[in-house]
């Protein structure tokens, strides 16, 4: 597989898990966008669910003119205390579905990213909420439900509360 296979295959399986979780959520609870980056998925996520509130998380802000959030819904700083902040402003299980895509090409730095990350987003996760991610998470109080959808072993992951 070349790397442009590679690419393909990645960002085929995100835009599919993403019109997968849009449609399996619940009618309630708050969208997460962890990492705005150029904005193409929280673009995705905001014309499959017009009417949701979308909360977007990024720490520097170089996306897309037309896919920045208004102000109210963009988290800027680093996910570590912005997490926590909105944790507090909002409670623990207010969000229905949380979409994380906050990796670099470093598998180890990855790793770590995502054991950090694992406790703030699973206490934010409502029951039956959704986190759809760009790599595996460690969450007790999760089902890993990746291997019930059509996306290739590996490739992306979803966990339910
Ligand atoms: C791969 S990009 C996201 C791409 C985006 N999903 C898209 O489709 O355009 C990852 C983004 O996560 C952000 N990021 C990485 N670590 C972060 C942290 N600790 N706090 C906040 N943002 C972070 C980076 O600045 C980067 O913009």
């Amino acid at each position: 597989m070349t790397r442009l296979d590679s690419v393909i295959r990645r960002l085929t399986a995100q835009r599919d898990l993403l019109d997968w979780a849009t449609r399996e959520i619940d009618a309630h609870g708050l969208v997460l966008e962890v990492g705005l980056g150029n904005g193409r998925t929280y673009d995705h996520l905001r014309s499959r669910l017009p009417n949701r509130e979308i909360y977007a998380f990024e720490r520097a802000l170089a996306a897309h003119p037309d896919c920045i959030p208004p102000e109210k819904y963009l988290m800027m700083g680093d996910v570590f205390e912005t997490l926590p902040m909105f944790t507090e402003r909002f409670g623990a299980g207010s969000v229905a579905l949380a979409h994380v895509d906050i990796g670099t090409g470093d598998e180890e730095a990855n790793r770590q990213l995502a054991k950090r990350l694992s406790p703030l987003l699973e206490n934010l996760l409502q029951r039956g909420g959704l986190l759809v991610a760009d790599r595996a998470f460690d969450l007790p109080n999760c089902t890993d439900i990746s291997s019930q959808t059509n996306v290739a072993e590996g490739r992306y992951f979803v966990y339910r509360r």
